[in-house]
């Protein structure tokens, strides 16, 4: 099977929820990833969330966060994610086997120690996380540092970040290790670059620097998890105890496929879709391809239907030539893009079928 490269969706999942309207009764498409941010979505009670990957590897991750909503208890999805620490997550592994299909079974029996320490930090992009946290980071802050910075209130965060934060140890250390080459090598595939102009580790300290010094990191689960490795009580939407029952009740409207979103708006002959949450699947193709592919699906979409996605490190907006089909919905965008909490994102983007 391929590599998994996300064991947990970094894309900030109220902002996509709030973004796309779900709303009871709709129909909506996620690509899959980690499964966290589609199944954020079926909370609202939609009547189908077609959740769909490219890679065998994304589903069998999504595979076992369903089968963990139907098994477990709250308390144990967190444990098993690797939010809650736990001493046999095998165990509740267990649990979740006997109802996975067979793929993710394969998967995940051949990745016990991955279950060990949780499954959320089973992806490439998450070990590239740890390394940063449990060997770069200690070189630059000590961990009472790190819960200071967490516990800061709205008054002191700014000149705590300015005075004992921000070093030159900081930032020239994040810089190296968040370097384009560093995260080819070690995290991202070199292929998600390919469209990317400049370098990226300056435009990424930047980032970084308004979720940790401009918002409340400690309210932050996105951050909470880079510099903690876990979510304390501070938790991402789908794993909230407010959408656990909403999320495992609506469990059997999730049409999970395995194809690329390419194939999908080719073949689809479905309801039309009220809502696409495209993560940033844009910045890997180029103009062209992105522009034939945002007018298939503008093609696919019911009236007023809302497309969600992010840029990170490539600009993608909707070309002119398409403006009869997709209106811009900078109204909606803007302020969600402002509550972002994921600090790896340039812009986010919501645009609405005619
Ligand atoms: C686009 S990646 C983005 C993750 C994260 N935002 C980042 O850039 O670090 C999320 C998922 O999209 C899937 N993906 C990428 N392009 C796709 C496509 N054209 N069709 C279907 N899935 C795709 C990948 O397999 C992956 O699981």
């Amino acid at each position: 099977m391929t590599t998994l490269r996300y064991a947990q969706c970094w894309e900030d999942a109220d902002v996509l929820v709030d973004a796309l309207a779900v709303r009871p009764g709709g129909t909506y498409v996620a690509i899959a990833s980690a499964g966290d941010n589609a199944l954020a979505m079926l909370a609202a009670g939609p009547a189908r969330v077609i959740a769909l990957d490219r890679e065998p590897a994304q589903l069998a991750a999504l595979a076992l966060r369903v089968a963990a909503y139907r098994t477990l208890a709250h308390q144990e999805l967190l444990a098993l994610v690797g939010s809650r620490a736990h001493d046999d997550r095998l165990a509740l592994y267990a649990r979740c086997r006997a109802v996975l299909d067979e793929d993710a079974r394969t998967y995940w029996d051949a990745r016990q120690d991955a279950v060990r320490a949780g499954i959320g930090s089973a992806g490439r992009f998450e070990r590239y996380l740890a390394l940063f946290r449990t060997v770069v980071l200690p070189l630059i802050h000590s961990r009472g540092t790190v819960r200071e910075l967490l516990d800061c209130d709205d008054a002191e965060r700014a000149r705590f970040y300015d005075e004992r934060w921000d070093t030159l140890r900081w930032r020239l250390t994040f810089r190296a290790f968040f370097a384009r080459p560093t995260m080819s090598a070690l995290g991202r595939d070199p292929r998600f670059f390919a469209h990317a102009d400049g370098p990226v580790s300056q435009r990424l300290l930047g980032r970084i620097a308004r979720s940790l010094r401009d918002g409340d990191a400690g309210a932050n689960p996105y951050v909470r998890w880079i510099l903690t490795g876990g979510h304390g009580d501070v938790l991402p939407l789908a794993l909230r105890p407010e959408s656990f029952d909403a999320i495992r009740a609506n469990l059997d409207r999730l049409d999970v496929r395995r194809c690329s979103l390419e194939e999908f708006v080719d073949t689809y002959a479905g309801d039309p879709v009220d809502g696409w949450n495209l993560s940033d699947v844009f910045e890997y193709m180029d103009d062209a391809a992105y522009a034939s592919l945002l007018a298939r699906i503008a093609a696919n979409s019911a009236p007023r239907a809302r497309l969600a996605y992010w840029n990170m490190l490539v600009p993608r907006r909707r070309p002119d030539a398409l403006a009869s089909f997709l209106a811009e919905r900078e109204d909606v965008a803007a302020p969600l893009r402002a509550r972002d909490r994921v600090p790896f994102y340039g812009d986010f983007v919501v645009e609405e079928a005619r």
